[in-house]
């Protein structure tokens, strides 16, 4: 059986059409003399869309079938998981409870203001790590099985192994793609919070034989942290897949990009959206996919990719934090 066809046992709650669009960026490549395509995963479906319908469609599925009424996820202020799970929620007719880190964002802007606007149950909580909601989000759970209801939890990202199967579905989507345009890439980026993206990506493209080199822009955390998170996704996916995959060795990780903090913004990642939104009139945010494109910019500029190279990167959505950010992008000098 082959990797789509064990990929298709898992039970899926139909949250977005795919494939999404792998588009020639033109104005970009001539600009940097590289043939660049972007994966537009920005554009799924669900409340202004982004990563977390593919993750999303196994993890409503299983809540489903376990017979659960709720779900809870947690994240910053900007969650784009609290958005688009409260928005997969809600067309699963499920009640939704989110845990937010009350952050320097939590402006009514962006995703906050979407998810209030979708009527989502919103705890506000005060801590220093928005990715370590679990003490909270615990007490919370608590609380609603003591009046009865049966809550779903998904993890910060969205990512377990099993919602990981989404983004193997995107790698093999992204190979099919190739096939049909006759493409082949050098270099594949894409930002790395969790891992899930990246690691499912790969671990398609491992199984296909397809080599392109993987390139992923930690968002928040530090290196060795990154290849744990991969081991523990590839051996997950492993697992749910009965194969023995070995994690190979063409990719490589970057903590280089994320600045102060999770969700701090960088000169590099502003300056990044904006030569995206100039050039090809596309929209970028300073949380994930600026970061990412900011990574791919500076390795351009110190030669790590050469004049001709294909590369893709994966953008992952993100978009409406936007509008939190915006009087960061006054920026005069460099910080
Ligand atoms: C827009 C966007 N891109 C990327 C990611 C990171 O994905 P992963 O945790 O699978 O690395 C997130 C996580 O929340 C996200 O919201």
């Amino acid at each position: 059986m082959d990797l789509k066809e064990k990929i298709q046992k898992f039970p899926r709650f139909h949250l977005t059409r795919l494939p999404t669009p792998m588009d020639f960026l033109e104005n970009l490549s001539d600009r940097l003399g590289l043939e660049i395509y972007l994966k537009r995963d920005d554009l799924t479906d669900l409340a202004l869309g982004g990563d977390k319908p593919r993750k999303l469609e196994f993890e409503i599925a299983k809540a489903i079938a376990d017979g659960c009424d709720t779900i809870m996820t947690c994240g910053s202020a900007q969650s784009n998981m609290v958005r688009l799970t409260t928005a997969a929620a809600i067309k699963a007719g499920l009640k939704m409870v989110a845990v937010v880190s009350n952050d320097e964002y939590a402006s009514l802007q962006g995703n906050l203001l979407v998810t209030t606007l979708m009527g989502a149950e919103i705890h506000m909580i005060e801590t220093e790590d928005h990715w370590d909601l679990e003490t909270a989000t615990n007490k919370i759970m608590k609380n609603l099985l003591e009046d009865g209801y049966k809550p779903h939890f998904i993890p910060v990202s969205g990512t377990t192994p099993l919602s990981c199967l989404g983004y193997v579905n995107c790698g093999i989507e992204i190979v099919e793609q190739m096939h049909d345009s006759g493409l082949d890439f050098n270099n594949v980026y894409t930002p790395f919070g969790t891992g899930g993206i990246f690691t499912s990506l790969l671990y398609a493209f491992h199984f296909l034989q397809k080599e392109s080199k993987f390139i992923g822009i930690s968002v928040n955390r530090g290196l060795q942290e990154c290849h744990e998170n991969v081991n523990t996704w590839w051996d997950g996916i492993n697992e749910l897949m009965d194969a023995h995959s070995e994690l190979p060795d063409n990719f490589d990780v970057s903590e280089d990009f994320i600045g102060k903090a999770y969700g701090d913004p960088t000169y590099a990642g502003i300056q990044a959206i904006k030569v995206m939104a100039e050039t090809e009139g596309i929209l970028m945010d300073p949380v994930y996919s600026g970061k990412m494109f900011s990574g791919f910019l500076d390795h351009l500029e110190k030669g790590y990719l050469k004049k001709g190279d294909k590369v893709l990167l994966i953008h992952s959505g993100g978009v409406p934090a936007l509008f939190a950010y915006a009087d960061k992008f006054n920026f005069k000098k460099k910080q």
